[in-house]
């Protein structure tokens, strides 16, 4: 089993990635740790506290990171994740402790051990955060693998920029730069392939009966934005596929890049990918630009559903 910290912020389709690593037999979640992006942080934490009680693993713990992106004001997804962050069935509060210092969990939890990978799945508020703090631990991180930014699809924020970068861009270039690991960069390019459509749906739905209800309430607002926004007939989610190509790597395929975040301006937030060397810098990144979206399905379906949908 391969050891992970889960960084994010619950947040639909970070819920869904939640169900996705803690059904993979291949990892170990040692924490999740949330920070602002989607919702505020300690709202973030209790969906992640919903997401673990669908798949019985509450005793996984959930740390609340950051409250605030470190130079720009947040501004958060509610538009498109609803009120509550989770398509807003607004449920009943799970009844399980949220702890505090994120951050220090991460540094900690890579000092302890030497093979630690994380999956960012939001802002990288707190990844940079434990940079600054303590760069050292980050000798032991195994790999990193940042669902954000995008190559050459267009932005979800802006023309040019994706969300996760967008909202916390001093951070995404704070860790661009200073990660001493390559960071597998699983941007919009991929996930906009990544398609959960009514069938699919109706499909899971006959294979169970808890977790497909879950996963239908919180779709069902995202479904909706997607329809009313891009004309889009179901919701892309983004996030399991970070899980996922984590997992198994011939599920996505791309090149080694130097990338740069856009930190002011009416870029704020672009992905500078120097694909063609420019630059002639070190690359710091693995740019995914193809994905097999059947595989994934197959693989989210499986895992989750414990073969039932075979
Ligand atoms: C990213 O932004 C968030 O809204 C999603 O959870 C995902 O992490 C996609 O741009
Ligand atoms: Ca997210």
């Amino acid at each position: 089993k391969r050891k992970v910290i889960i960084d994010c912020d619950p947040g639909i389709d970070d819920s869904l990635a939640i169900l996705l690593a803690l059904n993979s037999p291949e990892l170990e979640v040692l924490g999740i740790t949330v920070c602002s992006g989607n919702v505020p942080a300690n709202l973030g934490a209790k969906n992640a506290l919903k997401a673990l009680q669908m798949c019985s693993s509450l005793d996984v713990p959930v740390y609340i990171g950051e409250e605030l992106p470190l130079k720009k004001e947040l501004i958060t997804a509610q538009d498109t994740h609803g009120e509550d962050g989770i398509g807003e069935n607004f449920y009943e509060e799970v009844d399980a402790k949220i702890l505090h210092g994120g951050v220090d969990f991460i540094i900690d939890t890579l000092n302890r051990n030497k093979d630690v990978s994380i999956i960012a799945l939001g802002p990288l508020t707190n990844i940079a955060k434990a940079l600054i703090k303590d760069k050292k631990a980050f000798d032991n991180l195994d790999e990193f693998v940042s669902m954000g930014g995008t190559y050459k699809s267009h932005g979800n924020c802006s023309p040019v920029a994706e969300f996760n970068y967008w909202v916390d861009p001093h951070a995404a270039e704070y860790v661009y730069k200073n990660l001493p690991k390559k960071i597998h960069m699983i941007g919009l390019d991929v996930t906009r392939k990544i398609v959960l459509t009514p069938n699919i749906i109706e499909f899971i739905n006959k294979l169970d009966k808890d977790v497909s209800k879950y996963i239908t309430e919180i779709t069902r607002f995202y479904i909706d934005f997607h329809w009313n926004q891009e004309g889009i007939i179901g919701c892309v989610i983004n996030d399991p596929l970070a899980v996922a190509y984590f997992i198994d790597r011939n599920l996505c395929n791309g090149f080694d890049s130097y990338v740069e975040i856009v930190e002011e301006g009416k870029a704020i937030g672009q992905t500078i990918v120097d694909a063609y060397d420019f630059y002639k810098k070190k690359h710091n990144a693995h740019i995914l630009t193809e994905v097999d979206a059947k595989a994934f399905m197959k693989m989210f379906i499986k895992n989750i559903f414990k073969d039932k949908g075979n």
